[in-house]
């Protein structure tokens, strides 16, 4: 099968398992980051069909929901591109870059090295910041039955990842513990520029908020 058909197959599986999610891990999430690898992977280089693979597939099951457990995602991704016959190499690299590409918290090392993950690492941090960020953000907190804030609960910065699996901070607190510390994760120059206006945004949105909230 040409890579144009598999990139075009990936797609409807994903846009067939996500459909209608709603902790902001959607089908229009894997789309953004898909277009967004694509264009940072213009400026800076990388295996393009890796790229759109891992970054279609990245959230195709996330630990977050599945108790912590970071390997179901990856395998149920290998397990559709044997099935397209894609090429071993190809699959252990995506396989690599759904491992390793979330956020576990403001003090933990990422363990993504190649060009490829830094890319889609950099794509899905870009959906999660800005507006989609912010909205992803509250979306996630309902789901997972968080209280959108409470000043009586400070924000923590997550020296473990078990720390950051286990807090079930108010959603306002989750800008200070990883969306406003996302412009400077960013791997390349390229989603580093982007960053930067997105996070410019958030900055206005939390003092908008706090001027309508009274709290500050
Ligand atoms: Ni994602």
């Amino acid at each position: 099968m040409e890579k144009k058909e598999i990139i075009i197959q990936t797609a409807d599986y994903i846009k067939n398992k996500l459909s209608g999610e709603s902790s902001g891990h959607d089908w229009w999430h894997a789309y953004s980051v898909w277009k967004n690898a694509n264009y940072i992977s213009q400026k800076e280089g990388g295996d393009l069909f890796t790229i759109e693979l891992a970054s279609l597939l990245h959230d195709i099951s996330d630990w977050k929901f599945n108790n912590g457990n970071d390997l179901i995602g990856p395998k149920l991704a290998k397990e559709f591109l044997e099935k397209l016959s894609v090429e071993k190499n190809t699959i252990s690299n995506v396989y690599n870059i759904i491992r390793d590409i979330s956020f576990k918290g403001a003090k933990v090392d990422s363990k993504i090295k190649t060009i490829e993950g830094m890319i889609v690492q950099d794509a899905d941090r870009l959906d999660a910041i800005g507006a989609i960020g912010i909205a992803r953000t509250f979306a996630y907190g309902g789901a997972t039955g968080r209280e959108i804030y409470n000043p009586e609960i400070k924000p923590q910065i997550h020296e473990t990842l078990e720390q950051y699996k286990n807090n079930k901070s108010p959603t306002i607190n989750h800008f200070y513990e990883k969306l406003l510390l996302l412009k400077d994760l960013m791997n390349t120059k390229t989603a580093k520029e982007i960053a930067e206006q997105r996070h410019e945004f958030m900055l206005n949105f939390l003092d908008q908020f706090y001027k309508e909230s009274k709290i500050k």
